[in-house]
């Protein structure tokens, strides 16, 4: 039987947050378990293709992103955690691939697209080669250890596609030597933020981070947006506006999420005590995350040990697909 051979990550701009819990980590933290193979890498290679920059930003949340992998879960035992830029294979075959990729056919792809209109204020008029590139560059990712399974949020799938593309290109050539890998969608859809917004982001100010302490958290899910209708405590309300009716469902229990929508409809409850009750379900929620980022936050040395050994173990597989494509494409030189 096929070895299932799972692959994904995360560029390290910034710490992760609920967002990224429902809509990738619980994912993961189960699937590590039902997989022959799991990598996790943390993309610093890509991060740096839009923030070339701001290495400095790159270089401290590699760190916070491995301790939120560890903090959510993701043992490393069973999962591979790595270092992108310590492979250096991926960056070989990223150049190999080039050739097998149009710049119209990259030009086109819609999650390129939309981020080169988002990062004006990086590209100006003109996108660089290396951001344009990154759908190859992440091709190199998922071949390089023979991935089968990718599991992304929807907004990569074009990624995936432009991935599957690359391979048959290159196995039509070369020979049948790379896996076509499939994107997995997570069951949750992406989470919205506490200001309503579709997309829960640290650019959009509307996260809670794993790593919130209860303060933060209490704060923040003050500020969620409400029913704009509620004006006085005994309006009746509308839940499905309200955001904390929206969190409600995802951290409490059946019973209260319940009792809460009913009585906001009723308007026998005021938003400030449905608010309280909801920051303490996240926080007790987060608890046991929030524990263990602190543990690992006082044992870096723990965290790089991680990664190291990850990384080093990565590298072993990364090789040996290499010397495949190597061979495939008669650049295996100097041989006995
Ligand atoms: N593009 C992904 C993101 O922005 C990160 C990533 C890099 C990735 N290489 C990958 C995801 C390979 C899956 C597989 O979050």
């Amino acid at each position: 039987m096929e070895k299932k051979i799972m692959l994904t990550g995360d560029r390290p701009t910034g710490k992760l947050h609920i967002g990224h819990y429902f809509g990738s980590l619980k994912n993961r933290v189960k699937m590590q378990n039902e997989v022959d193979e799991c990598y996790i890498l943390v993309a610093d290679v890509q991060a740096l293709t839009d923030n070339f920059n701001n290495p400095e930003k790159v270089r401290k949340n590699v760190r916070e992103v491995v301790i939120d992998y560890l903090s959510v879960g993701i043992d490393p035992e069973k999962a591979t955690i790595y270092l992108q830029s310590m492979i250096p294979e991926v960056a070989e075959l990223t150049v190999f691939y080039s050739n097998l990729v149009t710049i119209a056919r990259l030009e086109r792809n819609p999650t390129v697209k939309t981020e080169i209109a988002q990062k004006k204020e990086i590209f100006g008029e003109s996108v660089t080669y290396g951001f344009l590139g990154y759908p190859v560059s992440q091709a190199a990712d998922i071949t390089a250890f023979d991935a089968t399974i990718v599991p992304v949020g929807e907004d990569q799938l074009p990624l995936i596609e432009q991935c599957r593309e690359i391979v048959r290109k290159f196995n039509s050539i070369y020979g049948e030597i790379l896996r076509e890998p499939e994107a997995y969608l997570s069951q949750t859809k992406r989470i919205k933020g506490l200001d309503g917004n579709e997309k829960m982001g640290k650019s959009l100010g509307n996260a809670i981070y794993l790593s919130d302490s209860e303060e933060e958290i209490t704060s923040k899910v003050m500020s969620a947006v409400t029913d704009p209708n509620r004006i006085r405590k005994d309006d009746k309300g509308n839940p499905e506006v309200c955001m904390v009716a929206y969190y409600h469902n995802l951290f409490s229990s059946k019973d209260e999420y319940e009792t809460a929508c009913k009585e906001c409809k009723e308007g026998c409850r005021g938003c400030v005590a449905c608010k309280k009750q909801l920051a303490k379900n996240i926080s007790e929620y987060l608890r046991p995350i929030r524990e263990k980022r602190k543990y690992y936050e006082e044992h870096p040395e723990l965290v790089d040990e991680i990664l190291i050994k990850g990384t080093e173990k990565a590298r072993e597989k990364a090789k040996n697909v290499m010397l495949k494509v190597k061979e495939a494409m008669k650049l295996d030189y100097f041989k006995e």
